[in-house]
């Protein structure tokens, strides 16, 4: 047997790394039953054979303990076996606007072209909680996303879309318990059970209060109703993703790389923390926490940051809760490309930034991917900017070839290094998180905020200084009008919205709408889940604005940090 320094050969005569590669090319065996790899043969344009994963040739104890293999612990290189080589990440375009119809059409239009899964962007007033007839609704009914007052809108939100046959994603957080129930009460309206549908639903509220704003309730109860989802759908969604901790509008509002994967994991043990004190069993919800996550322009720093995410996730999985299921390690993330990277000038120069940054997303290992349009600095895409932007993904899984072999930028000295460096960074500022006592003391107190903040302003000062070079902004200039045929939303849709659910309203049964929101708001009251009163309230047509005020009631409005 050959000695290797100071590491005696296994029992067997095997190394740890090949214990970990036969490991490895087990799972590949076992996982490409359910999900065969998309070609018999990957090759390049010159036929040179393309191999499955590339890794070291010999024992290396960096390799074993930092790298490793796909689809294992710590899963710095992905968290499938086989990741792309089976089944390319989801191309989940976030779309919403105008009506229930309208934005039923643009989907039915995306899915024609190819998304792979649907994601739905509502409007203010759905985000906060009034319906469209609201006076805080006045100019906002249908702007930035689709409004959503009852379940007649859901209904044709998801009109001619099968529900067992799509999975859904939700951008919706302070009324993200009223959403859901409308999404299971149209399932069950196409005959599709709870436990048969498939989906996220974002219910991050921490980065609302630090990024986002769009909360409703003091954190303490908008803690229990988030816990409450997690509890309701272990038991009736088993196949729902029960939060997208989100990253990305941390990043929006400024934050570095490093502050984004700090921010958000620590936003995500708070949810641990949260669900583990409401008496749930980590290794019962932890495998239906899902991320969410940005893609600025530095390409190898994103990309090395979503390998370190992932890295220290399972470690704190793992080693910090005690998790066993190795479903709890795994962080499963969406990326969406950076909006605030847009330019107003020169839009079709956005299409290449957000090329760069979809590939940083794709070689970092996300499992769904968003690539915005090149007119979203002006307005929400034209359906031919949303194609651009679908097409952008396609053209990347189908032509780069940078699908054909699992995680490619492993072993480069920049990459593995910058994984390093941003762990190591995002680990310090997880250290002053925990002394403050965790995120949620961390938001109370500003400490994120003001992080956030100074960073911002920091990069400003660089752009401001030719430091940074924004190209069309501050170098590469053209006088140009901006008239881009831009996406408009009809000012007549508020008023036809306000009139449909006047007429909802009119053909309820009021005396059944009473009694489910009478109910809503003992249950509100006391420890009890809410979520099974709130499916009965919104099956007999209560509305958003009418369940989310029970709730003002009971649990207050929280006027910010
Ligand atoms: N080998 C084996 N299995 C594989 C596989 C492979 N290579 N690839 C996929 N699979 C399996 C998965 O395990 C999964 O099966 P399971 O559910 O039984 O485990 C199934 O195939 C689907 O794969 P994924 O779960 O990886 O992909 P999804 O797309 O379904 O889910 C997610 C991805 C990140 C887990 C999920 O949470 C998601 O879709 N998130 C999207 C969130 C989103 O779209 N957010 C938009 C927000 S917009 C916003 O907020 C910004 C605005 O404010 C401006």
């Amino acid at each position: 047997m050959i000695e290797r320094k100071g590491k005696e050969k296994g029992a067997w005569g095997m190394s740890d790394y090949e214990k970990m590669k036969r490991t490895w090319e087990a799972d590949v065996e076992k996982t490409t039953q359910r999900f065969p790899e998309r070609k018999e043969k990957f090759q390049t344009s010159s036929e040179l054979l393309i191999d499955r994963l590339y890794a070291p040739d010999k024992e290396n104890d960096t390799y074993n303990e930092k790298i490793g293999f796909p689809g294992q612990y710590p899963y710095t290189r992905g968290i499938q076996p086989t990741m792309y080589r089976s089944r390319y990440w989801t191309m989940r375009q976030y779309a919403g606007f105008g009506s229930a119809e309208e934005t039923n059409e643009r989907f039915r239009y995306l899915l024609e072209q190819g998304q792979t899964g649907l994601s739905v962007a509502f409007d203010l007033p759905t985000q906060i909680g009034y319906d469209s007839d609201d006076p805080m609704a006045d100019g906002e009914v249908g702007k930035v996303g689709v409004a959503i007052d009852s379940l007649k809108d859901m209904e044709q939100l998801f009109d001619q879309i099968p529900l067992d046959k799509v999975s859904t994603s939700m951008t919706i957080n302070a009324p993200a318990s009223i959403l859901l129930a409308m999404y299971i009460a149209v399932g069950e309206k196409q005959g599709v059970a709870p436990s048969k549908l498939t989906g996220t639903i974002q219910n991050d509220i921490l980065k609302e209060y630090i990024a986002r704003g769009t909360y409703i309730y003091p954190p303490k109860p908008s803690m229990r109703l988030i816990t409450d989802i997690f509890a309701y759908c272990q038991e009736n969604l088993p196949k729902f993703n029960t939060i997208s901790i989100s990253g990305y509008h941390i990043r929006e509002a400024g934050s570095t790389a490093v502050q984004e994967v700090a921010f958000t994991i620590a936003n995500g043990m708070a949810y641990v923390d949260a669900a583990i004190e409401a008496g749930l069993e980590v290794d019962q919800f932890a495998p239906r926490l899902a991320f969410f996550f940005n893609a600025h322009n530095q390409f190898f720093e994103e990309a090395a940051k979503f390998r370190a995410a992932r890295r220290m996730w399972a470690k704190i999985m793992k080693e910090h809760y005690g998790a066993e299921n190795p479903k709890s390690w795994k962080l499963r993330f969406h990326t969406q490309t950076g909006g605030s990277t847009l330019t107003a000038q020169q839009p079709d120069n956005n299409i290449v930034r957000v090329t760069l940054q979809a590939l940083a997303a794709v070689m970092g290992g996300t499992q769904s991917l968003h690539t915005n349009s090149r007119d979203e600095a002006l307005a929400l895409p034209t359906e031919e900017s949303a194609r651009i932007a679908l097409r952008t993904q396609q053209i990347i899984a189908n032509e780069s070839g940078v699908a054909d072999t699992i995680d490619p930028l492993a072993g480069s000295y920049y990459v593995e290094a910058l994984t390093d460096e941003i762990e190591k960074e995002a680990n310090a500022y997880l250290e002053r998180i925990q002394k403050l006592g965790g995120a949620v003391q961390a938001v109370e107190e500003g400490f994120m905020q003001r992080e956030i903040h100074s960073a911002a302003y920091e990069a400003q000062k660089r752009m401001e200084a030719k430091e940074d070079i924004v190209v069309g902004l501050n170098e590469f200039k053209v006088d140009e009008e901006i008239h881009a045929d831009l996406l408009r939303v009809d000012e007549a849709l508020e008023r036809s919205q306000i009139e449909k659910t006047k007429q909802v309203r009119e053909g309820r049964n009021e005396a059944a709408v009473e009694e489910t929101l009478s109910n809503l708001r003992n249950a509100a009251k006391t420890t009890e889940n809410v979520m099974p009163h709130i499916v009965q309230a919104v099956k007999q047509y209560a509305t958003v604005g009418e369940i989310a005020n029970i709730l003002r009631e009971e649990f207050g409005e929280y006027t910010g940090m």
